[in-house]
């Protein structure tokens, strides 16, 4: 595992912007996993920068970690959303060749199972990023989960409904369930970056770098994975 401390939530945003420009320089075709949260907002923009500047997005698969179930792609609190408002919109992805969990199926393990053929027949993902809950939880994967998890349903953490709160009008309309990539599905992308900002991450990067390999930290699961680079700043750092 390595473990890049920089200095503050823009430096984060660069490093790993670059990082993942380098993968598409290296694999214009690559199959990127990405992730949602205020903690990817700068790289999305960066990315967005590095297109504006002549970089083709235009043979890149993306496969997004999770969705919440119960809000259409039209809701400003979806991830589909999120995506597009953030990152889709600003570069040139094309449409056919984004995925995300769709949260209104009516079928919903259906959906995961074709989720996850989906991802099998993209090939697998080159490059995952992801954040890290303040619990530990990477994608929607809280506490608990089972490190054989490919995608799945997933009640929400207490803890996870409260952090997201700040993005609803009131707590109660966050939803309670998600659509969420497993712990597998992360452990067989080839590699995968984490990244986190700010104090509140800091026990959560600590337990998940130094503690022991448990299910109850999910991010501890990556002390296992062959590639994996953490990209935390200061602030994240603090702990470790
Ligand atoms: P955040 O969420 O980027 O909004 O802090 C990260 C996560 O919960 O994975």
């Amino acid at each position: 595992m390595n473990v890049v401390v920089v200095a503050n939530f823009d430096s984060m945003s660069a490093e790993v912007a670059k990082m993942v420009f380098a993968q598409i320089v290296r694999k214009p075709d690559s199959v990127l996993g990405l992730a949602t949260g205020s903690t990817p907002l700068g790289v999305y923009s960066l990315l967005a920068e590095y297109h504006a500047r002549g970089t083709d997005f235009s043979r890149l698969t993306t496969f997004n970690l999770d969705e919440y179930v119960g809000l259409a792609p039209d809701h400003p609190q979806s991830y589909h959303w999120y995506m597009r408002e953030n990152f889709f919109s600003k570069v040139n992805i094309k449409p056919d060749r984004i995925f995300i969990p769709n949260g209104m199926a009516e079928d919903l393990e259906a959906e995961c199972l074709r989720y996850d053929e989906l991802i099998k027949q993209a090939g697998g993902i080159d490059l995952q990023l992801l954040g890290i809950g303040s619990n530990g939880h990477i994608g929607f994967n809280e506490p608990g989960t089972e490190f054989g998890t490919t995608t799945h349903i997933v009640d929400l953490a207490e803890s996870t409904i409260r952090d997201n709160a700040r993005f609803f009008e009131s707590i109660d309309q966050v939803p309670t369930r998600a659509l969420s990539m497993g712990i597998k599905s992360i452990m067989q992308a080839k590699e995968v970056i984490l990244m986190a900002s700010g104090g509140s991450k800091a026990d959560a990067v600590c337990a998940a770098v130094k503690g022991p390999v448990t299910t109850a930290v999910p991010a501890s699961v990556l002390q296992l994975h062959p590639c994996v680079t953490f990209v935390v700043d200061q602030a994240a750092a603090s702990r470790l």
